[in-house]
């Protein structure tokens, strides 16, 4: 099953249940709110979740593309990306958590045609505020899953106030044999999905305060999903990734491969940022931005300074576009990249430039990255990787 495949099969099921489906939203977050980009699925959902009635109704599924920094550092191992794409079906005051469990269930094993025996669970064991989530673990024994109940790794809030609730996880066994242990016990229990019964409100001063209309959010990385289902070790290695990673090793030599995912990572992720409008710049997003162009251009003049990204294919770009379905030109795009590029270049020549310099000649103190940067506009982490580079 491709990637589009697993996206009309996850809508066509939802849609047969009375869900409406979200195209997604930017990954651009208006004004106002308390982050820069779209971090999950629910994120745009927020205020429905906290009661306002939506437009569409009760029950809606969306396909939303996230950002996140967070992993910045664990970029080129085999499941984490900067860009990803979450699919989410949300019950608004509507139906309550043991149905999207059963339902959840029903498209893991029918729809996707995943092993049963396979699946284990997660619930929430209850702590000094509030029960454990009985009707999820009362579900879970009926489905006939093994369910493990956790503490802090089943409540889910997007930050220190808003909704929260419990949450159920279901993760399928990745090992080569027979499922063992459990999933806080064996990390070849991977999670695919996440089921949270929103019942609160965290206020300022820390209380849980009831929602008056308690709502299921429920989110799943689809790059995993397409993983597994695709029985691939790496979500590089699923049809997604196929075109970057047959186009780039020949044109650049990447083979090192934490390398070539890093630079496909960054390279994708800052096309789509783009794509949404964002323009690099020294702060907020646009800071985000030019960290990713600048990290997979260090990464690519490692071993070849004249590597250029004025060589990456457009059929990339495009491939990338129509993936997120975003309707800024490939040109338009790709120049983008090429300014940052030439920006980076000339800046990387002051840095040497300058670094030459007598003062420079032994270790630099604060007050000396200080006037570099104040002066000549270098960055700190800039400067380090030059000093590097010199020793
Ligand atoms: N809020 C949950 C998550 O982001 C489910 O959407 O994982």
């Amino acid at each position: 099953m491709d990637t589009e495949q697993t996206v009309s099969t996850f809508i066509d099921f939802f849609h047969d249940r009375g869900h409406r489906h979200l195209t997604g939203d930017t990954l651009v977050r208006p004004p106002g709110d308390s982050v820069l980009f779209t971090t999950s699925g629910m994120h745009p959902l927020t205020p429905y979740l906290l009661g306002r009635p939506h437009p569409l109704g009760q029950r809606l599924t969306s396909r939303q593309r996230c950002l996140r920094t967070t992993d910045l550092d664990e970029i080129g191992d085999g499941t984490h990306l900067t860009v990803f794409e979450m699919l989410g079906s949300w019950s608004l005051g509507d139906y309550e958590g043991p149905q999207s469990l059963r339902w959840g269930h029903e498209l893991l094993t029918g729809g996707f045609g995943l092993d049963p025996e396979l699946l284990h669970a997660t619930v929430f064991g209850g702590d000094s505020q509030t029960g454990e989530d009985t009707g999820s673990l009362r579900t879970w024994q009926e489905l006939g899953v093994p369910v493990e109940p956790t503490v802090e790794d089943n409540w889910w809030s997007n930050g220190p106030t808003g909704p929260c609730g419990p949450d159920s996880e279901i993760f399928l066994w990745t090992g080569d044999g027979p499922p063992q242990g459990t999933p806080t016990t064996d990390p070849r229990w991977v999670e695919i999905w996440n089921h949270v019964t929103m019942r609160y409100h965290r206020g300022e001063d820390g209380g849980l305060r009831p929602l008056s209309r308690p709502s299921v959010d429920t989110g799943m990385g689809l790059d995993r999903l397409t993983m597994l289902l695709q029985g691939k070790r790496s979500v590089f290695d699923t049809d997604t990734f196929h075109p970057w990673m047959t186009a780039l090793p020949p044109l650049w030599g990447l083979s090192d491969e934490s390398s070539l995912r890093l630079v496909v990572d960054h390279l994708r992720s800052a096309l789509v940022v783009i794509g949404d409008g964002v323009l690099p710049s020294n702060t907020g997003r646009g800071y985000v931005l030019r960290r990713l162009t600048r990290r997979a251009l260090t990464t690519l003049w490692r071993d070849d300074p004249s590597r250029t990204v004025a060589d990456l294919p457009p059929e990339l770009i495009e491939h990338t576009r129509r993936r997120f379905r975003q309707t800024a030109g490939v040109q338009q795009v790709h120049t983008v990249l090429l300014d940052e590029q030439q920006r980076f270049r000339r800046l990387l020549e002051r840095g040497r430039q300058v670094l030459r310099g007598s003062r420079f000649s032994g270790p630099l103190r604060d007050e000396d990255f200080g006037y570099l940067h104040d002066t000549h506009g270098l960055p700190r982490d800039l400067v380090t990787t030059l000093l590097r580079e010199r020793d």
